[in-house]
């Protein structure tokens, strides 16, 4: 990996304070990026700030937001706009799931759910790539999910919200391409994070079975992110496995899912 190719540029990630996004912000400053932080943890957040500047030299700015308001894109852009920063890179990581039925589950917490991981994740997208045009350079990386290639019960609204963003970054990716400008779609298997507590759900067989790690998952989405590709399926099995829904009806796919979400 080469420490100085993205010296000088300047990446926002957020749902920095853990998982994919502090691996994301990791393999970003290894390769010289200086760096822009958002979550909500300020300790955790804080945390992943020191330790990137220590190890690696970077300029590395937290800042504490809660992305699951309608304002918050905004305000955020604003305050960035504020400090004198220029994204050049835009890293859609934030969000979470919630596991279990759709009729058990408040509509409080599933609008927090559309509201975070796709309503900000595109006003973010709205609000950055024009500056980038401007620039004729701009890098973008939308966090999607495995479970954007099926309709997967006992995780319906997440993996909808999923399936939104990989079409959404893929059509901008085409929109995208005659500039210097680019959206990659990021869809990762089970990967060994803070996700499954959140979403409230033990992993079972099929997750255990397929887990990957964060850092690898991380460094296979900005080398594509770099070279402006489409989209990516992080890791064989995952691959193997959105690619075959295409050969299947989707009711089957439900199913499928369904068994690989509930069998422990
Ligand atoms: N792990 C997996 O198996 C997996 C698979 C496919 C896709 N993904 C996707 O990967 C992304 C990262 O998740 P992860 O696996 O790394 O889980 P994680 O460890 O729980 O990290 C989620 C991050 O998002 C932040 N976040 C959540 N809600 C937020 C809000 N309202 N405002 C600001 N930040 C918020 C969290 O920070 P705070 O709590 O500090 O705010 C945290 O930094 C998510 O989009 C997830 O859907 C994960």
């Amino acid at each position: 990996m080469n420490s100085t190719q993205l010296k000088g540029r300047t990446a926002l990630v957020t749902g920095a304070s853990s998982g994919l996004g502090a691996d994301f912000a990791r393999d970003l400053a290894s390769r010289g990026s200086d760096l822009i932080l958002v979550a909500r943890r300020e300790d955790m957040l804080k945390a992943v700030q020191r330790e990137i500047q220590e190890r690696h030299g970077v300029m590395v700015d937290g800042i504490v937001m809660d992305l699951s308001t309608e304002e918050a894109p905004q305000v955020l852009y604003d305050q960035i706009k504020a400090i004198g920063k220029t994204v050049e890179i835009l890293i859609n990581n934030a969000g979470f799931g919630l596991y279990g039925e759709f009729t058990d589950i408040s509509w409080e917490r599933e609008r927090e759910l559309m509201q975070t991981d796709l309503i900000t994740l595109v006003h973010l997208t709205k609000l950055f790539v024009k500056d980038m045009l401007a620039r004729n350079y701009g890098r973008i990386l939308q966090v999607s999910s495995i479970g954007a290639y099926q309709p997967s019960p006992t995780y319906a609204v997440y993996s909808a919200t999923k399936s939104f963003v990989l079409y959404f970054g893929e059509a901008l990716n085409y929109e995208l391409r005659n500039s210097n400008v680019s959206c990659t779609v990021i869809s990762p298997g089970v990967t060994a994070t803070e996700f499954l507590k959140v979403a409230g759900q033990q992993a079972t067989l099929y997750q255990r079975l397929t887990m990957m790690q964060s850092p690898a998952v991380t460094r296979i989405g900005i080398d594509k992110m770099l070279q402006g590709r489409s989209s990516v399926v992080p890791g064989f099995l995952n691959s193997l496995l959105s690619w075959s829904n295409r050969l299947i009806p989707r009711r089957m796919s439900a199913m499928f899912a369904y068994r690989f979400m509930t069998i422990p």
